[in-house]
């Protein structure tokens, strides 16, 4: 199948570079001049575990191109996919002008029968606004508009793409489900559902599935946070209740709030299209407010452990992307907890394998990076874990005894294990279970 994707960023790259390894010829689109060069290079502007290997395959074998011409771009593709930014306008719901503006590009060049499928998460009633410009300048047998939402995580979603739990596909044209079976067969080979459905309903499961998520990490946060007060380890609690069938072990990790380009902006923007249609969602709004509190749980710890003021120390903070294998920092915690402890007057010597770059242009030279994690823990008092990366997972806590200026670890992600803490001499506090 010929198959264009319209915008390079993380859930475009990603789509585009899978389909190709099932055989399609896809073309990115992007308006990125630089970007789209640097990809015609082979240049990848994201980290993401595996994705170079497909990259590299698919486009040495010419089934993955890049152009910034739309017009070029679509020529011949049965299929389009939109997946392009919709970030939270000032009132929080997300701007679809990026949409809209290609839908209406796509209207004066589209010449033969398309699916265009959104991609990007978009609000309830996005494909029939698509639809609607479309059909401005086309006549109706010339395309449909299905929205197909993605649901691959950052950091495994290669994996994610190739095999799906689901496939969630709107769309009530007969024409379009064949299209949209014939392209997601081989991801669905060992019976995992493509479910179709009217395209409402589809939009609304992208954000439902967030929203629960986030709403299941906001929910174990404020569990952890109340373990600490009643003397509860979270741990065990976690895998009480995870064990139930009914609930599931995933997800129910608590830590230093959820963060990333689409929990923050996907129950913000839900919340708003309640909001718009009359409906107070309040459990969404307390999901927000919690993420917000648990963002300075960590820091709110340092600065209490040094009475307030932290003049004159020196934190080693391990970890900055907002999750492990990435080196995205949208919305991540530890710009939060850097910018307080800097408020507090701590000097910070940060590492994260993936991440500093980024962190860089937040903080510039206002915070110190080092080369490899150890490096943070010369001249600093304590060290703070911020993202869970495999790496910290096992260190040396000999060398981390000898190097820092304490022995005293605060742990946002539970990484170590409070006893084998006590036995090695640390002063270790952690989220939700006892110093
Ligand atoms: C999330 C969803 O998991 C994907 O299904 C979805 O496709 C994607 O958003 C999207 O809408 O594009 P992602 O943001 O990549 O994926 O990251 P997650 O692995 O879901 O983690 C989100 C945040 O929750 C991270 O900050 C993570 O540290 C936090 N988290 C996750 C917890 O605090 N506890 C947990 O138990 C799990």
């Amino acid at each position: 199948m010929n198959i264009a994707v319209i915008g390079t960023g993380y859930v475009g790259l990603v789509t585009g570079t899978c389909f190709a390894e099932t055989g399609n010829h896809v073309i990115c689109v992007d308006i990125d001049e630089k970007k789209v060069e640097r990809l015609k290079q082979g240049e990848i502007p994201i980290y993401e575990p595996g994705l170079d290997i497909l990259f590299d395959r698919n486009t040495r074998q010419g089934r993955l191109k890049f152009t910034t011409n739309l017009k070029e771009g679509i020529q011949g593709a049965e299929v389009i996919f939109l997946a392009l930014p919709t970030p939270p306008g000032e009132d929080g719901s997300a701007d679809l002008s990026y949409v809209m503006g290609v839908a209406a590009d796509l209207s004066e060049i589209i010449d033969a029968y398309t699916v265009v499928i959104d991609k990007s998460t978009v609000p309830v009633g996005t494909a029939e606004k698509v639809h609607a410009i479309l059909s401005d300048k086309l006549s109706e047998d010339l395309f449909d508009v299905v929205s197909n939402p993605e649901f691959l995580r950052e950091g495994v979603a290669v994996d994610d793409f190739m095999r799906p739990d689901r496939v969630v596909v709107g769309t009530s044209s007969e024409r379009a489900k064949e299209v949209m079976s014939r392209l997601y067969e081989p991801f669905v080979r060992q019976g995992n559902p493509v479910y179709f459905m009217d395209e409402r309903s589809a939009e609304m499961t992208k954000y439902a599935a967030n929203s629960y998520l986030a709403t299941r990490i906001s929910f174990m946060n404020e569990i952890a946070n109340l373990c600490e007060k009643v003397g509860a380890n979270v741990d065990m609690v976690r895998l009480g209740m995870g064990s139930d069938s009914r609930i599931g072990k995933r997800f129910l990790f608590p830590g230093v709030g959820y963060g990333g380009s689409c929990f923050p902006k996907d129950v913000q923007a839900l919340a708003k299209t309640a909001a718009e249609n009359g409906y107070d969602f309040r459990i969404l709004n307390s999901v927000m407010g919690v993420n917000d509190k648990q963002k300075h749980i960590l820091s709110k710890k340092i600065i209490d452990y040094y009475g307030g003021n932290l003049s004159g120390k020196t934190i080693a903070v391990w970890g900055l992307a907002f999750k492990p294998n990435t080196d995205d920092i949208r919305e991540a915690p530890a710009l939060t907890i850097i910018e307080e402890l800097l408020n507090a007057g701590a000097s910070i010597k940060a590492f994260d394998p993936e991440a500093m770059e980024n962190v860089k242009q937040v903080f510039g030279d206002r915070i110190q990076f080092a080369e490899e994690q150890y490096e943070t823990l010369i001249g600093a008092d304590s060290l703070a874990v911020i993202t869970e990366w495999p790496v910290f997972r096992a260190p040396s806590y000999k060398v981390l005894r000898e190097l820092l200026g304490e022995p005293v670890i605060f742990d946002g992600r539970n990484i170590y294990d409070p006893k084998v803490m006590e036995t090695e001499g640390f002063y270790y506090d952690s989220i939700g279970r006892n110093k």
